[in-house]
């Protein structure tokens, strides 16, 4: 089988390998540090089954426009990509297929936010309406920064248009959850559990990110949550979903609180997450080809299986990130971090240089993986792996994992 993954960063990479266990790839547009990275436009590139990454252009419709064109697609149509791309729209969702979920409120206006917000007690939430890379969320103790957040997200200042429309959530206290449900439209297999760590600092320090490290298995997670994930909050968004007619077929990534009331649903996203599936694909024990083919011919078949070996990755971020990360330093010590027992690296935002050397590219440039027996060996081996690789105002944190 060949598989045209889209996509640039760590998870495309991941996707790319794990795929490469059976199949032909070829990754769009990918990056130098991608192997098998071609510049050419997805439309333009044949392949038995496309696989798009980022949420991005599946809002866009490009799963749409291949299907079309006859191809076979993992990834949801614009339809259903509206559930990240819109999180008043996924609310709506989801309340409708009785999902527990944060109760919520969506606004355009400040003075009516500003009321709400006085009505609620901290924690305080509040979210983009629309895409903004995982970093359009403010959960905050103090009201007066919550307050300020309203005015500097619906004057667009914060977010641009994204924020225009405020999402304004209550607070859920308890430990996360990322659970990534592979769907055929009718219904739904659940990939390992992951755990991420969405802040920038040690101690969940520091503004939001798309996710600083992930680690999986994770102990809060037996077969039963899981199955329980499957029951009350996948399969009854696939059947509110399908009442619509929206075919889902791609990933439904949920991300969950487990309260002291229970578990609550805090997001979905449309596809693998990033960095948890740096940790849940490389655990596969099955074919991941023939799941995701099955997933988008519409009829799953196939159970995936996983090791018992843990994984654990850090993400290496470039000075500045998230608010404003600077690109174009030379990264130093790769090779040398791949070389160690148990380790890989995924690149997620670099460049080749005039001389043929990786320069960094984004925000989070890349994913350093360690694999072993137990969570604590596979974090060990990690850390091993970030004290061999350096640039200029690299930061990364220190605590992933860590009990
Ligand atoms: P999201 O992008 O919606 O997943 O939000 C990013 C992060 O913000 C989550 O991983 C949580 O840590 C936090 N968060 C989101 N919604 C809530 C909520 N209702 N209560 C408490 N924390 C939240
Ligand atoms: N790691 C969080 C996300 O992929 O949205």
């Amino acid at each position: 089988m060949r598989v045209c993954v889209v996509g640039s960063g760590g998870r495309e990479h991941a996707l790319a390998d794990v795929l490469g266990r059976s199949a032909e790839v070829v990754v769009t547009p990918g990056s130098p540090g991608i192997p098998g990275s071609v510049p050419d436009a997805p439309e333009s590139i044949d392949a038995d089954l496309y696989v798009i990454g980022p949420e991005a252009p599946l809002v866009d419709g490009l799963a749409d426009r291949l299907r079309a064109e006859g191809r076979l697609v993992f990834g949801p149509g614009a339809d259903g990509a509206r559930l990240e791309g819109s999180k008043a729209w996924m609310k709506e969702v989801v309340s409708a297929a009785g999902v527990p979920t944060a109760e919520h409120a969506t606004f355009t206006e400040v003075d009516p936010a500003l009321a709400h917000l006085d009505s609620l007690s901290a924690p305080y939430v509040l979210k983009t309406d629309g895409l903004a890379a995982g970093k359009g969320v403010l959960v905050t103790e103090s009201l007066a920064e919550a307050r300020d957040g309203v005015a500097e997200y619906l004057s667009g200042a914060a977010f641009g248009d994204a924020g225009r429309t405020l999402v304004i959530e209550e607070g859920l206290v308890g430990p996360e959850l990322s659970v990534l449900a592979v769907c055929d439209g009718h219904r739904a297999v659940a990939l390992a559990p992951a755990q991420d760590f969405k802040r920038v600092g040690d101690g969940d320090a520091g503004p939001n990110t798309g996710g600083m490290g992930a680690y999986s298995p994770v102990g809060i997670a037996d077969g039963d949550v899981v199955d329980d994930v499957l029951d009350r909050f996948v399969q009854p968004t696939i059947d509110e979903l399908r009442r619509r007619g929206i075919d889902y077929r791609g990933v439904l990534y949920a991300g969950l609180m487990f309260t002291p009331n229970g578990p609550r649903l805090i997001e979905f996203n449309v596809r693998f997450g990033d960095p948890e599936t740096q940790v849940v694909l490389p655990r596969l024990s099955s074919d991941l080809s023939v799941l995701l083919a099955q997933a988008a011919a519409g009829h799953i078949e196939h159970t995936p299986t996983f090791v018992d070996d843990a994984q654990v990755t850090v993400v290496l971020a470039s000075e500045g990130y998230p608010a404003s990360p600077r690109t174009g330093d030379v990264i130093t010590g790769l090779d040398a971090a791949r070389a160690l027992d148990g380790v890989s690296v995924f690149c997620a935002g670099v460049r080749a240089g005039a001389d043929g050397e990786l320069l960094t590219a984004g925000g989070r440039v890349l994913n350093v993986c360690g694999r072993g027996a137990t969570v604590a060996e596979a974090r060990s081996r990690a850390y091993a792996g970030v004290a061999e690789i350096s640039w200029p105002g690299m930061h990364f944190r220190t605590d992933i994992a860590g009990s």
